[in-house]
């Protein structure tokens, strides 16, 4: 079946609206995203996103958004929706994402994602330019 861009879009959209998760910031990432235009890390190298919602037994669970580049995953942003937390589809995504790729990093000032990298073998890397989240690493 064919997945149109926009239709995922809204959907990523409606749960970010709903549950107040990085509307503005999420907003500009899936324009790019959708208009095609160019993503770039913060060493100016193109990156290729992808933006998944997790669907499980028909059940919308969830987004994801990840920028990938070199066998190099940045998960940009994860909400699983509240009354599907501690399922262990957090886990069940990075287990697959670390069979596609060779490092995995995710930057986080949240608790949950601090215990979750913690628990999933992930290494803390040092505290980001922002200075409030702090960017774990996972090697294969
Ligand atoms: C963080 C988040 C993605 C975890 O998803 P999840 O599917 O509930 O995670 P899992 O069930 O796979 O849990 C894996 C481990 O993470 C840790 N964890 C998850 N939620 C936690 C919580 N509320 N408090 C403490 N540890 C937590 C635990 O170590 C857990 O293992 P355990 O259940 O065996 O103890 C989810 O809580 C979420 O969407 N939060 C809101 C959005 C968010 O903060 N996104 C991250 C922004 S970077």
């Amino acid at each position: 079946m064919q997945v149109y861009k926009k239709d995922v879009a809204d959907i990523v959209m409606a749960i970010s609206n709903k549950y107040d998760f990085y509307t503005q910031d999420i907003l500009v990432y899936l324009n790019c995203w959708m208009g095609n235009g160019i993503i770039v890390n913060n060493k100016d190298e193109p990156v290729r996103t992808q933006v998944k919602i997790i669907k499980i037994e028909d059940i919308i669970r969830g987004f994801f958004i990840t920028d990938s580049y070199d066998k190099k995953i940045l998960l940009k942003y994860i909400f699983i929706i509240p009354e599907y937390r501690r399922e262990g589809i957090f886990t069940a995504i990075i287990d697959d994402l670390k069979g596609q790729c060779e490092e995995i990093s995710i930057d986080t000032c949240e608790k949950p994602m601090i215990h979750a990298c913690n628990k999933l073998d992930f290494k803390f890397l040092r505290t980001c330019d922002t200075g409030k989240e702090l960017c774990f690493v996972w090697k294969k």
